[in-house]
């Protein structure tokens, strides 16, 4: 019998779909791209299967168009995803996240000492190296590795 290619979320008409997120980030990148205080129609899931992630994560945006450094901000957390711009149904363009050179709020610094963690200052990193996120604190300047990665 032949197998059938079902969406397991609806198509979209107009929007952004952002596909290949690791599937425990959904609601990280939810939360980074601010989409809990849009009221366009938003869908979402998560431990979908995946021939490259295992499992992956998937949302759609209707009538939102990202810019790219808003979408970089996700890089963070979901390096591989993919957007795909969606116009009358068709898939119009697709683009890839990048890592950005610096990193404004998001996340928190590993430094317990640092003013970032004791005051409400927002925190700021220069990304010294994408591949393996490593981030250097603009207040303290220690190191916050991919490993020690908090969202905040
Ligand atoms: N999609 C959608 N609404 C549309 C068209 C596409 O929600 N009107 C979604 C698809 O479900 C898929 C993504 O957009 O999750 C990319 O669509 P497409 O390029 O057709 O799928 P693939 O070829 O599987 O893309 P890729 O291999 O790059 O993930
Ligand atoms: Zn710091």
């Amino acid at each position: 019998m032949k197998e059938r290619k079902q969406l397991s979320v609806s198509a979209i008409k107009n929007g952004t779909v952002i596909d290949h997120i690791p599937a425990k980030n959904v609601f990280k990148v939810l939360q980074i791209l601010g989409l809990d205080n849009v009221d366009e129609m938003i869908t979402f899931g998560t431990n979908f299967e995946s021939k490259k992630l295992g499992k992956k994560g998937l949302i759609k945006v209707s009538n939102v168009f990202f810019l790219d450094e808003e979408i970089n901000k996700i890089a963070l957390v979901a390096p591989e995803a993919k957007l795909n711009i969606i116009k009358e149904y068709e898939v119009v363009e697709k683009k890839v996240v990048e890592v950005p050179d610096k990193i404004i709020g998001i996340a928190r610094c590993v430094n317990p000492q640092c003013i970032t963690n004791h005051e409400t200052i927002t925190t700021r990193f220069q990304v010294v190296s994408k591949k393996d996120v490593s981030l250097k604190c603009h207040y303290c300047g220690k190191i916050t590795d991919q490993e020690n990665l908090v969202i905040v």
